[in-house]
């Protein structure tokens, strides 16, 4: 891997009050994809799916974690596996998209494995030497569940995820995900370096310019935000008006957990996002939705409201992600400065973005 040149004067960790943005090239130049590919998602826990969205045994979700295709499926015995959906074969995949399966079946030439991941069916390998089927089990990896959220490590011996969660269940109380149910994913494609969407998504200073409506649900002056160890937390108190949640008072808490991960809350809703890297200046952006009511006709208004309120505020944000990259991309810029007070969020995820380069490209010295 050829890894972009980067001084080490840019990879320093500065103080909000004096550090510099990152450098525009980190948005554009196609040296930063497998840096990052392998320094950031690689080595981190990467946000799949929620358990009430396999239930049963066979019930399966597909991923893309940092290119690599995954499967999370629920077997016999009520365990969540994730593997590799990398057939041993020939490399085919064994789903296509999420659903359910009593066997996992390759989509190529049809080898089955059972939901643990043991080999069982090799159709025409009568005469094929030396093979054994217990050789070519899917491969695994790890998976860790949260309060019913899914997530996976592609390295083999990850920190617990806990440790990277530690305080938002207390914060969150009495409200808990895995009392919540799946209820859509609604997918964006967004012309922009990942990083564009992540930097806007963690900052309020832009709410009143891009979503004038958004801004009139919260009262704004007390809208703030903290940073922990490995993710950051923005608070919106709500202003009493009527809002498309069903709620008018309270707070809108909006996690993110480095790199690409963002939780949504308000009482009895989770919106989560995923950001998923698919160019330099491309990226789709993965939107969960759980709601703890779901069946009575009044929550299944507050659902349809959120829903379109929410693609609304997604449309805004993308346009402005988009001339961002634009912006980012003209050669007039380079690099800039934080407000303390609004974007203390977007210089934390920029300091563990410098912090995962420089790991990797010291251990490389
Ligand atoms: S690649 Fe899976 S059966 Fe051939
Ligand atoms: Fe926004």
């Amino acid at each position: 891997m050829t890894l972009p040149d980067i001084p080490p004067e840019d990879l320093a960790e500065v103080a909000v009050e004096r550090a510099d943005t990152i450098p525009s090239a980190w948005y554009r130049d196609p040296g930063f994809e497998p840096l990052e590919r392998e320094a950031v998602f690689g080595i981190t826990w990467q946000h799949v799916g929620h358990t009430s969205q396999v239930p049963a045994a066979g019930d399966h979700l597909v991923a893309m974690v940092a290119r690599k295709p995954v499967l999370v499926v629920r077997a016999g015995d009520g365990r969540v596996h994730a593997f590799y959906n990398v057939c041993r074969h020939r490399g085919g995949p064994l789903a296509l998209k999420d659903g359910h399966a009593d066997m996992l079946q390759c989509r190529y030439h049809g080898w089955t494995y059972r939901l643990d991941g043991m080999l069982r069916g090799v159709p025409h390998f009568n005469r094929t030497e030396l093979f054994d089927k217990r050789d070519y089990g899917l491969i695994p990896l790890r998976l860790a569940e949260w309060q019913g959220l899914l997530f996976v490590h592609l390295a083999p011996d990850p920190r617990p995820l806990e440790t990277f969660v530690a305080g938002v269940a207390e914060r969150m109380a009495p409200m808990r995900f895995d009392d919540l149910r799946f209820v859509r994913r609604v997918d964006y494609e967004a012309h922009c370096n990942w990083k564009v969407y992540v930097d806007n998504y963690l900052e309020g200073y832009h709410v009143p310019h891009v979503h004038p409506e958004l801004c009139s649900l919260y009262d704004f002056q007390a809208y703030r935000t903290e940073v922990y160890d490995w993710y950051s937390l923005q608070v919106g108190p709500l202003s009493g008006k009527d809002t498309p949640y069903g709620v008018s008072s309270g707070e809108a808490l909006y996690y993110f957990f480095f790199p690409n991960v963002m939780l949504n809350i308000l009482p009895g809703r989770l919106q989560t996002n995923v950001v998923v890297p698919l160019a330099p200046d491309r990226c789709r952006i993965e939107f969960r939705y759980y709601y703890a009511e779901v069946e009575s006709a009044a929550a299944r208004r507050v659902i349809e409201d959120d829903l379109a309120f929410s693609d609304a505020v997604q449309a805004e944000d993308l346009e402005i992600c988009e001339r961002v990259q634009e912006g980012l991309e003209s050669g007039v810029y380079d690099r800039g400065r934080f407000s303390p007070e609004m974007e203390t969020a977007v210089h934390h995820f920029q300091s563990l973005l410098k912090r995962a380069f420089r790991q990797r490209l010291e251990s490389t010295r």
